[in-house]
């Protein structure tokens, strides 16, 4: 038996075909998508559609959790409030009214029936919640969540690299990412587990994409200006598969945080500069730049227009 495994599309549609052609040509017993399918880039409505319309079972992700944070912000107030979440308000938006009623009835696990009872339990992050890995260390919570589960195999992603132990009886496994990956290369990874000799064994499978087509999707959309200096780093993130965000916001970006948009625009293109990025991005953020930044010149208020912070849920 082979199950397909994959995760974190994170709305890269040409990567997402690319997969799904390749496990095609495979023919698994199972196909199964391991959460964050959505969010940041804007082939996400269009990621959703394909996963609906193929009946691929998915988990919910945490980026699924700030789709529906934006609609429903008591779930958490800050993703329509802060700069560094016009990502997430730009990729919300960009959602269809069926596809928010869906996500929000997603499960935390998946369990694909395996031969003699052999199951594989699919989460995004850990079976305890969907952002916290149990790949960053094994707490006495996690532990005990861990060993309250009966499958011995149990599948996700979350960390956008291929990962692999043994704990106890359980194989633990974490899929690289379809759309967004980190790590030695940008093409797209996914998991094919197969059931031999008695147990699951996993191969980690990296399939080449077009990338440019992703890079044309983002650029002829609105995300580098509705999305803010922070979608500047996720294309980079894109582009490279080197983590920029969480080390921009960890170690670079002052705390208490810049409060206007002009103020966040100057920290991330010094952080960029810092790291020898900012030139070689110009060709796609260039125009972004510009715009945002000689409107926010020309008037504070065109902020309110950039970084809309909607006060009324709009559906
Ligand atoms: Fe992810
Ligand atoms: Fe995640």
């Amino acid at each position: 038996m082979k199950i397909a495994l994959f995760a974190d599309v994170h709305g890269n549609k040409a990567a997402l075909d690319a997969v799904l052609d390749d496990i095609d040509r495979h023919h698994p017993d199972a196909i199964v998508c391991a959460g964050d399918a959505v969010n940041p880039f804007p082939g996400s409505e269009a990621v959703w559609r394909t996963l609906r319309a193929r009946n691929i079972p998915t988990v919910r992700g945490n980026h699924e959790d700030y789709m529906l944070a934006y609609y429903q912000p008591d779930r958490n107030p800050d993703i329509r409030q802060l700069i560094q979440f016009m990502p997430i308000r730009f990729a919300a938006r960009q959602l269809s009214t069926q596809t928010i009623t869906e996500i929000d009835a997603l499960p935390l696990t998946h369990t694909v029936p395996g031969p003699h009872g052999d199951d594989v339990l699919v989460c995004h992050a850990s079976p305890l919640s969907a952002d916290r890995s149990f790949s960053a260390g094994i707490d006495a919570d996690m532990a005990t969540a861990l060993a309250r589960i009966p499958t011995k195999t149990i599948a996700g992603g979350h960390v956008h690299m291929q990962w692999q132990m043994r704990w106890r009886d359980k194989f633990l496994v974490l899929t690289g990412s379809v759309g967004l990956p980190f790590g030695e290369t940008t093409a797209a990874q996914y998991l094919m587990l197969t059931h031999r000799n008695g147990r699951w064994h996993a191969r980690h499978r990296i399939v080449p994409y077009n990338l440019a087509e992703t890079v044309r999707a983002i650029t002829d959309s609105r995300f580098l200006v509705e999305g803010g200096p922070i979608a500047w780093l996720m294309l980079d993130e894109l582009l490279t598969a080197e983590l920029r965000m969480v080390p921009f916001l960890r170690k670079f970006c002052p705390t208490p945080r810049p409060e206007t948009l002009s103020e966040w625009q100057n920290w991330v293109r010094r952080y960029l500069e810092a790291i020898g990025r900012w030139d070689a991005l110009q060709p796609y953020i260039r125009e972004a730049y510009l715009e945002t930044r000689d409107a926010l010149t020309a008037s504070p208020a065109a902020e309110k227009l950039y970084s809309p912070r909607p006060t009324d849920c709009p559906r």
